[in-house]
């Protein structure tokens, strides 16, 4: 089994990572347009852990993102989801990836207005043919701590209790990792915090692996582990962060 360096220098076996990326790099347009939003990017997320990638607006995070869960093409480089090699698969492949192995949470929340909060849990399992693990699936819905909520549709739930719903369902097919592009940004405070909270809880005690893209330093404060991403490159790490820790790294890369 294989080593990869770490942004600290540690290592770690491939095995540890839920999805990692190699040497990344991303250009959008040619000529006088071009834009390179990857350059070189290298790193893994660990399994079980809740990670997040913060950086100024335009560093990179949202192409990072969108690449390592195969929803956009690389121009160069190789990432992984679990063993398999996410850059080698054609076009129904990564559909089958994307559909058995990877969980989304968006800002918006994307939910069925004509579904209950159950049936929106279950709605991509049942599309894709699949049985849900019913034990799995008790445990994910006792989290949400939604009780008796589970019958109302989005239209009678809060912002954060919607968001709630999104997150179970991204966890309800047990993905090898679930990717959340500014899960809270359309949330006021007390509901992120709740989301937050969940995301954490679904990472500690479900063993699920969360990777978070966000710009504020408290969200990014519920992760076990920041990367900070600036013009295309990792530039730099922290572990355990605490928002006063992650304020004091933002104000080295700008914003
Ligand atoms: N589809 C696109 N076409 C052209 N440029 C893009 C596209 N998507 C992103 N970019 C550019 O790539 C850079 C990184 O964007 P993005 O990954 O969205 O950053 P972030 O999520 O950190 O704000 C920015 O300069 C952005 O303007
Ligand atoms: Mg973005």
């Amino acid at each position: 089994m294989g080593t990869m360096s770490t942004v600290d220098g540690s290592t770690a076996t491939l095995t540890g990572f839920a999805a990692r990326c190699e040497q990344v790099s991303k250009v959008y347009g040619s000529g006088d347009t071009q834009v390179r939003a990857l350059d070189g990017v290298s790193v893994g997320f660990e399994r079980g852990r809740f990670s997040a990638i913060m950086g100024p607006s335009g560093s990179g995070k949202s192409t990072l993102m969108h690449c390592m869960a195969g929803l956009d093409r690389l121009s160069s480089g190789q990432t992984w989801v679990g063993d398999k090699e996410v850059t080698k698969l054609n076009d129904r492949d990564l559909t089958e990836l994307r559909r058995d192995h990877i969980g989304f949470v968006f800002q918006a929340f994307n939910l069925v207005p004509t579904l209950d909060a159950r049936e929106n849990i279950t709605l991509p399992m049942a599309l894709a043919g699949r049985q849900a693990d019913s034990s799995w699936l008790d445990s994910v819905i006792d989290a949400v701590g939604l009780g008796d909520r589970l019958k109302h549709r989005p239209a009678e739930l809060s912002g954060g209790q919607q968001q709630r719903v999104a997150v179970a369902r991204a966890l309800a097919g047990r993905p090898e990792i679930i990717f959340a592009d500014e899960p809270t940004g359309n949330l006021d405070s007390r509901s992120g915090a709740e989301i937050l909270a969940f995301m954490q809880r679904a990472t500690v005690e479900l063993g699920q692996t969360i990777v978070m893209v966000t710009h504020d330093p408290l969200a990014a404060s519920y992760s076990g582990r920041v990367v900070f991403l600036a013009d295309g490159h990792i530039v730099g790490e922290l572990l355990d962060p605490t928002p006063q820790l992650i304020l004091d790294e933002m104000k080295r890369y700008g914003d």
